[in-house]
């Protein structure tokens, strides 16, 4: 038995040993856990329901192979996300596309590649689609996401349903009525609903009732004045997760009892059939499955201010803190059996004073090369590294069951520069 901290059976030291630092560490077996979770609370107790794992939570080949073996459809919201997916051979139906900003060629890419729908964020993507579906003989399969007008308790930075937001299409009934009665007019698109993402980390299950009532009274007029009969309404994600201390992971049924609740009073209470339910987990299904491992190098203790231990990531492979002052756990792997007497503020190695992973953290004492594991990483974390600062990218190791397998390599330094030349004139 390791007296190290140890991650679904592995000892995390030895993994830090083995693979280096930093170091991504996912459970596939806690990814399975989540998915069969959502489709034994979700997708086996409802009928006319369809759950999709928004993938720019974490995206790699091998997520996908596991998203798609256990059934679930995938969200992507790029040209790089949507090729990652083809790549893997995912089933191009079960792919949704999202995006805000859509370019013609992703949107020539996903009419080539057959996604299951292409969800319109602006009124002249429309156009877009249209005219690429022509050309292509392929009729498109869409949603519209419509902005609510609801605020989600979380940051302001991960909030996308209110009012003012630059996602969606506004809630304006006449020039939503135009933009439906273009596109049922048109025989390359097929207007298949709606589609709402009121923001990420919500630990509110009501508050998705309110945007249920934003679509159903929207379905409603366009029922009476354009006779469209709304088939799907995608609800988005945005379950939380625990990060530290106070808000807990809740179960999937906490949310979607309230959401199939909502949907089917709503529209049942307007005089409409319930349309087909859409989920799109993306942290609540990989966030809790990762850590990252680093290895604590420089040491400051500023008398009677604070002590920084410095770790070999940081920002770059984990910009969150910094982004949006997001707070993670974190334990010194190889010192789990000690008592926690000291207080230190884990910094990163990036040249930028806000590069802080984690505000006073209680720690044994610390040492240069102790392993520090930061918990709850999985999601949001590879999926926004950077290389600023010229710092590699960490590598991933999947554990499955009592296997470890490297899923993405650690980047080198000559990856950091795969792409850059210099011109002639530079050389003489
Ligand atoms: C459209 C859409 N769906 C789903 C998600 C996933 O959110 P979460 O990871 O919070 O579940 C997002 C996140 O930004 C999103 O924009």
């Amino acid at each position: 038995m390791s007296t190290n901290y140890c991650f679904q059976g592995f000892d995390t030291v030895s993994l830090a040993k083995d693979y280096g630092t930093p170091l991504y560490v996912l459970s596939e077996d806690m990814i399975r856990e989540k998915c069969r979770s959502v489709r034994e609370s979700f997708l086996n107790v409802y009928s006319n329901t369809e759950a999709v794992y928004a993938s720019k939570a974490f995206l790699t080949k091998a997520m996908c192979k596991i998203i798609e073996s256990e059934g679930l459809g995938l969200d992507v919201v790029s040209g790089g996300e949507l090729f990652t997916a083809k790549e893997a051979n995912f089933p191009m139906g079960k792919v949704i596309f999202h995006g805000n900003n859509k370019s013609l060629e992703e949107l020539e890419m996903a009419i080539d590649y057959g996604v299951g729908r292409i969800v319109v964020d602006f009124e002249e993507e429309i156009g877009m689609i249209e005219s690429l579906a022509k050309a292509k003989g392929k009729k498109v399969n869409c949603l519209f996401r419509i902005t609510p007008s609801i605020e989600g308790k979380t940051h302001k930075y991960i909030m996308t349903g209110q009012k003012d937001s630059k996602f969606g299409i506004p809630l304006e009934l006449e020039s939503l009525k135009a933009l439906v009665d273009k596109t049922l007019k048109s025989p390359w698109i097929t207007l298949q609903g709606f589609h709402f993402h009121i923001g990420s980390q919500l630990f509110e299950n009501h508050i998705y009732d309110g945007a249920i009532q934003v679509i159903g009274n929207l379905a409603k007029e366009l029922k009476i004045h354009q006779g469209m009969e709304l088939q799907e309404l995608n609800v988005g994600g945005g379950f939380g997760i625990q990060y530290r201390g106070d808000q807990k992971t809740r179960s999937i049924s906490f949310f979607t009892e309230v959401i199939m609740k909502s949907v089917k009073n709503t529209f049942e209470g307007l005089g409409l059939s319930v349309p087909r339910i859409i989920i799109e987990p993306g942290r609540w299904i990989v966030g809790e499955a990762g850590i990252t491992l680093y290895t604590i190098g420089a040491i400051k203790k500023i008398p009677e201010i604070r002590t920084y231990a410095s770790v070999d990531g940081g920002l770059p492979d984990n910009p969150r803190p910094a982004l949006y002052g997001a707070k993670y756990d974190g334990v010194i792997a190889n010192k789990v059996q000690e008592e926690k007497t000291e207080v230190a503020t884990i910094a990163g190695k990036c040249c930028e004073s806000g590069d802080i992973l984690i505000w006073d953290l209680k720690v044994p004492k610390l040492d240069s090369g102790d392993v520090l594991a930061v918990k709850n990483t999985g999601a949001y974390n590879y999926s926004m590294a950077s290389q600023y600062n010229k710092i590699p990218k960490p590598g991933v190791v999947l554990l499955s069951g009592r296997r470890a397998n490297l899923i993405v390599k650690r980047e080198t330094y000559s990856d950091l520069l795969r792409n850059e030349e210099v011109p002639g004139h530079l050389e003489e």
